[in-house]
């Protein structure tokens, strides 16, 4: 499986520096036919973020727990489909913290997603705290329980990304990553098509010395995908 680098935008540029990063992405996308690109725009620009050419995939960031209905603001995973997302961000620390997602919940947006076709991919982390504590561990493996009903033979993209890493310029040591990342291979030992990404800090200066740990199949990005030179730097094959 080819390492895959997501663009997380989060809630971030307008229509115009959206249409310019395309732009810019385009221009370079030819370097990077050994590794996957897939960009998280929010909403409203998904379809015109998506490549005719297939040179990169787009992501939904979040999609509704329910199919559809009077559910105001809400984003349902069959409407990410037919916009030709091929990918869903779920269970992001910033959706857990700010709008109290539960596993219950992502539990259900795992199975609304898998009837669209779309592939999640999945984050878990723990605090600083919870690390402090001796609790990553348990954390992780009370996160990964949203996926307890979901097939394993279904391909699945599972995000590492400590909270304390998160927007913080602070990204975990490779051999933390290594470490952590390990364990979540462990506690999805069942699943064959499972790439597991790093995210938290991530840059240009760190992607190298983390992509060399051995586990570690690409990165979910956030403040550094902002910009399109410093997303293809990262992305390097
Ligand atoms: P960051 O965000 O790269 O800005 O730390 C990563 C993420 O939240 O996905």
């Amino acid at each position: 499986m080819k390492r895959l680098f997501v663009a997380n935008w989060k809630m971030n540029k307008t229509r115009e520096e959206a249409l310019e990063f395309r732009q810019a992405l385009s221009v370079r996308a030819g370097e990077f036919r050994d590794v996957e690109l897939a960009i998280a725009p929010p909403f409203p620009f998904l379809i015109e973020l998506a490549d005719r050419e297939e040179r990169w995939s787009i992501a939904g960031q979040n999609c509704a727990a329910e199919r559809r209905g009077a559910f105001t603001g809400e984003v349902s995973a069959a409407m990410l489909a037919s916009c030709g997302c091929r990918y869903v961000i779920l269970g992001h620390s910033e959706r857990r913290k700010y709008f109290g997602e539960s596993e219950v919940v992502l539990g259900f947006k795992v199975e609304r997603l898998r009837e669209a076709d779309l592939v999640p991919i999945y984050c878990v982390g723990e605090t600083l705290q919870e690390r402090r504590e001796g609790l990553t561990h348990e954390v992780l493996a009370r996160h990964l329980e949203a996926l307890d009903n979901d097939p394993p033979e279904l391909p699945i993209v599972v995000a590492y990304e400590p909270v304390w890493a998160i927007g913080t310029g602070q990204n975990a040591t490779p051999e933390q990553a290594r470490e952590t990342i390990g364990e979540i291979r462990n506690m999805l030992a069942g699943r064959k098509r499972l790439r597991v990404l790093y995210g938290g800090s991530v840059s240009a200066v760190n992607s190298a010395s983390l992509l060399r740990q051995p586990g570690i199949d690409g990165f979910l990005v956030g403040g550094a995908s902002l910009d399109p030179a410093s997303f293809c730097s990262i992305c390097q094959p």
